[in-house]
């Protein structure tokens, strides 16, 4: 992807995008090596999310993680529309969306990719993404033990129907790039084994309490890159999502004592960890003073060697997205849906 645009002069500082580092994907398209996070959860408005989406592409951020669940791609498609009108270039962004959970039937990939294309009005996606390799959805809010009556557990001959589905999109130009999310090794290499198309990216939770380490080698030694959601450790996220062993990476008294000696906020410490590892995180934020210090801190000056030893001890195995809602059983612990013995959780 090109990068020659400068952003739209405003009162504030800029980052000119092409100071802003990309990873090569398989395919040899680059990626941004940051994106702004669009998840309002049910805290930010769609309007204050499609504001935010409107600042940093003003200031520099050339990559969107977008999904259909967030409930908010059409009004970031009438941003992108008007900046795509007056100033910016549909090549040099990078829009991914993902395909919900209830849409993997292999009538409705194509249909609910077509929705996120026209809502997000592009005529492609840069990265389509199946958003949990599980059907089972639920109300949005719903209580962490809501559990859906016709929920499953993975069934990897029902998940290559629908990836079927995604590499047609790639064949029909729809999208450039498909990827997985909140998969596991023992996922991956069913997956590997039997596409025909093989993922791009893998989102995935990573901050510095949760660094996936053995994950994270198996993607990069499978060339597929790793992008790293709630990089930050999601401090906004809903009372329901909380448990009390959780911690929290902004408040390690490590990242606090770096983030002081280098003047930056802790937030900031953990996105040049994530960048100079090699995943690429997708901070959300709907406050512009942190949009664009998240942005200068991947350009800025880049985290000792030291400093990189010492985040990497802190790991804890500690997961904050546990997905509990996508559990198909009563009284199920939810470490069944990440395959922690190796294998992927039997029914
Ligand atoms: N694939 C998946 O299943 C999946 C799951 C979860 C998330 N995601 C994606 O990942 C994105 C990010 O994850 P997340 O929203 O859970 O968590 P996050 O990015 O770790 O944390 C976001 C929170 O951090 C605050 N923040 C951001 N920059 C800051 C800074 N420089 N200083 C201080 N505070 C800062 C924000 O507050 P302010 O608004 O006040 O700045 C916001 O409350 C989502 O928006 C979504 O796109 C994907």
């Amino acid at each position: 992807m090109q990068s020659h645009s400068q952003s739209v002069p405003s009162d504030g500082a800029t980052v000119d995008p092409i100071r802003v580092p990309s990873r090569m994907l398989k395919t040899g398209a680059r990626i941004p090596a940051i994106g702004l996070g669009t998840f309002g959860s049910d805290h930010v408005s769609h309007e204050t999310v499609a504001e935010a989406v409107q600042y940093a592409a003003s200031i520099g951020y050339r990559h969107f993680d977008c999904a259909s669940v967030y409930g908010n791609e059409h009004r970031i498609g009438d941003v992108l529309s008007r900046l795509f009108q007056n100033w910016l270039r549909r090549d040099e962004v990078w829009i991914t969306s993902k395909l919900w959970n209830d849409k993997h039937g292999e009538d409705d990939v194509v249909a609910s990719c077509e929705k996120s294309v026209a809502d997000l009005q592009v005529d492609y996606l840069d990265l389509y993404l199946v958003h949990w390799p599980f059907p089972n959805h639920h109300p949005p809010g719903c209580d962490v033990a809501a559990r859906n009556p016709n929920a499953v557990p993975y069934i990897h001959e029902n998940y290559m129907r629908t990836w079927r589905r995604m590499e047609e999109l790639v064949d029909r130009g729809l999208v450039r790039h498909i990827g997985t999310s909140n998969m596991t090794v023992p996922k991956m290499k069913l997956l590997l084994r039997d596409a025909r198309i093989m993922p791009a990216v893998n989102e995935m939770e990573l901050h510095p309490h949760f660094q996936q380490p053995e994950f994270f080698r198996y993607l990069l030694e499978n060339g597929i890159q790793p992008i790293g959601y709630s990089p930050l450790g999601s401090p906004a996220r809903p009372e329901r999502d909380r448990t009390p062993e959780d911690t929290s990476p902004t408040e390690d008294p490590v990242i606090r004592a770096i983030a002081k000696r280098l003047g930056i906020h802790p937030a900031v410490v953990c996105i040049k960890w994530a960048v100079q590892r090699g995943q690429i995180p997708i901070p959300f934020s709907a406050n512009p003073k942190n949009i664009l210090a998240n942005l200068l801190g991947v350009v800025g000056d880049p985290l000792s060697r030291h400093d990189m030893n010492e985040i990497e001890k802190l790991d804890r195995n500690c997961r904050l997205i546990k997905g509990q809602v996508f559990l198909w059983k009563d009284n199920q612990p939810w470490q069944d849906l990440w395959d922690i013995d190796g294998v992927v959780t039997p029914a």
